[in-house]
C-alpha cells in the first residue's frame, strides 16, 4: 500500500509560530534557567527549533518511551526506553514533546518526573490533537498548533520511521483504503 503526504501546516507557518511561542516562553521565565527534556524521536526537530529562539541558560536532556507500535493506533503501553543522563533536583524542567494525543505518554511521564524533585515542570508541545485526549489531567502549558484528528508527519513526526525529516507538518492520506 502507499501513501502521500498532503501538506496541513507549511514550513514558513511552523518556524513562525515556533518563533511565537520560543518569545512567549522567554516572557515566562526571564532569566531563570530552562532545562529541556526532549522526547525522542519525534520531538527531535522541533527542540532544536525551539531552543535556537530561547534567551535564557538552557540545558538539553533526551528521553526515550515507547508509546505506540509501528503504525498509527495506540498500543496504551508506556515504556522508558531511554532515561534522562541528568538529575531533575531543583531544575525548572520543559518537556518538549512532538504531540498530544492520548495525553497517556505524557501523563506517565510527568508523574515519573515529578517524583525526582524539579523545582517546577511545564510541557510544551508542536501539536495538540485533544479530540482524541483520553487523560484528562494533562495540562499543556505551551501548544503551537492545535489540529483535527489526522495522522499527521513531518517536522520529527513518523509514520513507520519515514517523513520526521520533512520541514513542514502533513497528512498521510492513503492511495488504497485500509484494511481493518
Ligand atoms: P499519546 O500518548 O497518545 O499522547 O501519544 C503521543 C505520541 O504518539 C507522540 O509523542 C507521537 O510519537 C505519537 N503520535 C500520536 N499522534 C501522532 C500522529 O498523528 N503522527 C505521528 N505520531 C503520532
Ligand atoms: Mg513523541
Amino acid at each position: 500500500m502507499s501513501e502521500h503526504i498532503r501538506v496541513l501546516i507549511t514550513e514558513e507557518d511552523v518556524n513562525r509560530r515556533i518563533s511565537e511561542v520560543a518569545e512567549e516562553i522567554n516572557r515566562d521565565y526571564g532569566n531563570t534557567p530552562v532545562h529541556l527534556i526532549c522526547i525522542l524521536k519525534g520531538g527531535a526537530m522541533f527542540m532544536c527549533e525551539l531552543a535556537k529562539r530561547l534567551t535564557m541558560p538552557v540545558s538539553f536532556d533526551f528521553m526515550s518511551v515507547s508509546s505506540y507500535g509501528g503504525g498509527t493506533v495506540s498500543s496504551g503501553v508506556v515504556r522508558i526506553m531511554k532515561d534522562l543522563d541528568e538529575p531533575l533536583e531543583g531544575k525548572h524542567v520543559l518537556i518538549v514533546e512532538d504531540i498530544i494525543d492520548t495525553g497517556r505518554t505524557l501523563s506517565y511521564l510527568i508523574e515519573v518526573l515529578a517524583g525526582r524533585g524539579p523545582a517546577d515542570i511545564r510541557l510544551c508541545t508542536l501539536l495538540d490533537k485533544p479530540e482524541r485526549r483520553v487523560k484528562k489531567m494533562v495540562k499543556v502549558d505551551y501548544t503551537c498548533f492545535t489540529i483535527p484528528d489526522e495522522f499527521v508527519v513531518g517536522y520529527g513526526l513518523d509514520y513507520d520511521q519515514r517523513y520526521r525529516n520533512y520541514p513542514y507538518i502533513g497528512v498521510v492520506e492513503f492511495d488504497e483504503p485500509q484494511e481493518e
